[in-house]
């Protein structure tokens, strides 16, 4: 009888340690895939090791690497994030919570996905190198096919308001030309809705606000991302684009818009800078800053 009673309370208790461990979900960046074995899928291998029992659902939009990296350009952020919504909503290993990490545009798809989708919760929202108050500049094209690059290129040049620009490239959906703030507001699909820039959707704030920390990354050498402050959520002051406001600066944060700073004041946001370039990290500083602080339970 003693035995049995032991034989349960171990068997309890492996299972309390195992549902302990909050499921993470993963989005890639521009030219990268779910399950690349160099970057994400080696994330999602090191995550599991370091958190046994871990379930990692990593983003993959399309059937294949091939689609889900062309994707990443030619496509509509909306409906990837109302159609990842759809996903995690589905998946009963994700009903009661998860964390998340984004990485480069896909840490801003992620912080869509809390606002608008609250269901199941999202506790904490870790972006690497993300661009919150989006991009003023393309320097560079990360992936090796140039011909995907190019076109990209040329279709920012032909303007990335333009309604059939705006509407198919990714790029161009958080593209913020702080000299046309203005035209930036009006026709923006994406980053300007989820900052709440023309109107304000009280819900978003709400929502962003139900994270436990938003944890954001900068990196202090990023070669990518013009200006890399939007990394921390500031960007140029309007009118120019020399002078960088930093988030407390800006009028997102004055005015309080997106509830940023109340999160602020609750001690959830959270600014870490990493030397080197765009996401350019060692494993040796994910898990310290980022699995034990934030993952671990
Ligand atoms: C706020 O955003 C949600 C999700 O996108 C949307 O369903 C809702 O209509 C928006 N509310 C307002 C007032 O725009
Ligand atoms: C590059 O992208 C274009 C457009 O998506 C595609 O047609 C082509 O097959 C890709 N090339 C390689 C080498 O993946
Ligand atoms: C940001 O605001 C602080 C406090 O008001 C001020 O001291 C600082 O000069 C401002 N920074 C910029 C870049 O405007």
């Amino acid at each position: 009888m003693r035995l049995i009673a032991c034989l349960v309370l171990a068997l309890a208790s492996s299972l309390s340690i195992t549902e302990a461990v909050t499921p993470i979900v993963l989005w890639h960046g521009m030219g990268d895939s779910c399950c690349n074995p160099l970057s994400l899928g080696a994330i999602k291998r090191m995550l599991e090791k370091q958190l046994p029992g871990v379930y990692v659902y990593s983003v993959q939009i399309g059937n294949n690497m091939v689609e889900d990296i062309e994707n990443g350009f030619l496509s509509n952020a909306n409906k990837q994030v109302e159609q990842v919504c759809q996903t995690i909503r589905a998946d009963p290993k994700l009903k009661g919570g998860y964390n998340s990490i984004g990485f480069s545009q896909g840490a801003q798809f992620l912080r869509a996905l809390v606002q608008r989708c609250p269901n199941p919760p999202m506790r904490n929202l870790v972006s690497i190198g993300g661009q919150h108050q989006g991009v003023y500049g393309f320097p560079r094209c990360p992936g090796t096919n140039v011909t995907l690059c190019n076109y990209v290129r040329e279709l920012l040049n032909l303007g990335a308001y333009v309604s059939f620009v705006q509407n198919n490239l990714i790029q161009a959906q958080y593209w913020h030309d702080p000299l046309n703030e203005e035209e930036y507001k009006q026709k923006s699909i994406f980053i300007a809705d989820i900052n709440n820039e023309l109107t304000v959707n009280r819900s978003y704030a709400a929502n962003l606000q139900t994270l436990k920390n938003l944890v954001l990354v900068k990196f202090l050498s990023d070669s990518m991302v013009q200006p890399r402050e939007s990394e921390w959520f500031g960007f140029y002051q309007p009118g120019q684009d020399k002078t960088v406001l930093p988030l407390r600066n800006t009028t997102l944060y004055t005015q309080d818009r997106l509830g940023l700073k109340a999160m602020d004041a609750a001690g959830k946001l959270k600014f870490l800078a990493c030397e080197g370039d765009h996401l350019q990290f060692t494993d040796t500083w994910f898990t310290q800053n980022i699995v034990k602080p934030y993952l671990s339970n």
